[in-house]
């Protein structure tokens, strides 16, 4: 089995567990604004915004309610379960972000919470071309990502129970030029509040250039 089929297996395992964990008021509220900041940067009165690995749906949410209007993917199923039953109304789909069933230029906007780092460094770049595939010119995708060097299955038994989940790390230059590679141009990065996970989250947002 590869690294993010292992990794999939994993959500599948731990879904419920990793929903109740994610709704903090607090985290919420600075996710929220992070949306409407994605929102805010693209020029359509009412975008069309893929959630990439959507896990409950939380963010659909707050995408239609500022909006937009989500379509999540996740390839955890147990996941899709969660999104389907937290948000009845949304429209969420079984897909592998590597390989995205959309038309060229579907999308307004790509948002895209805590899912790079399940993406082996080598298959990186092509990931990224499937965003720019499925992304309007001047659209507009958002991304974070964890701090650090590195990458590898990660088993630690305090978190989620040992189970493994893949991790890559990246400095912020390294991100940019990972998108740029791929015709986007950064916008804006700022870093995740430290009291939420200390200083090792960042996020951007980068405009689709050139196809
Ligand atoms: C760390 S969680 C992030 C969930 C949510 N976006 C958030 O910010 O809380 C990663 C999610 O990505 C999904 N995922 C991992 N690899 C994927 C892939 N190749 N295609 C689609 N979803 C994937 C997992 O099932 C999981 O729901």
């Amino acid at each position: 089995m590869d690294v993010v089929a292992q990794t999939v297996e994993t959500y599948d395992k731990i879904a419920a567990e990793y929903c109740k964990k994610t709704r903090r008021p607090h985290l919420l509220q600075w996710e929220e604004n992070y949306i409407k900041r994605l929102l805010f940067h693209i020029d359509e009165p009412i975008p069309l915004v893929l959630d990439v690995g959507c896990a409950d749906g939380r963010h659909c949410v707050m995408i239609d309610k500022n909006s937009g209007r989500a379509i999540g993917i996740d390839l955890s199923r147990t996941m899709l379960t969660e999104a389907k039953s937290f948000y009845p109304g949304g429209r969420f789909c079984h897909m592998d972000m590597r390989r995205l069933a959309f038309a060229d230029g579907f999308f307004g906007g790509i948002w895209m919470s805590g899912c790079i780092y399940h993406v082996p460094k080598a298959g990186a770049k092509s990931v990224v071309e499937e965003f720019a595939r499925a992304l309007k010119l001047d659209g507009v995708l958002a991304v974070n990502f964890k701090l650090g060097t590195g990458e590898g299955l990660e088993q630690n038994p305090r978190s989620f129970a040992g189970f493994p989940r893949y991790f890559a790390y990246y400095g912020k230059e390294e991100m940019r030029e990972l998108f740029e590679r791929c015709g986007f141009q950064e916008l804006e990065t700022c870093g995740f509040p430290e009291e939420i996970f200390g200083d090792r989250i960042q996020q951007m947002w980068l405009r689709l250039r050139t196809k």
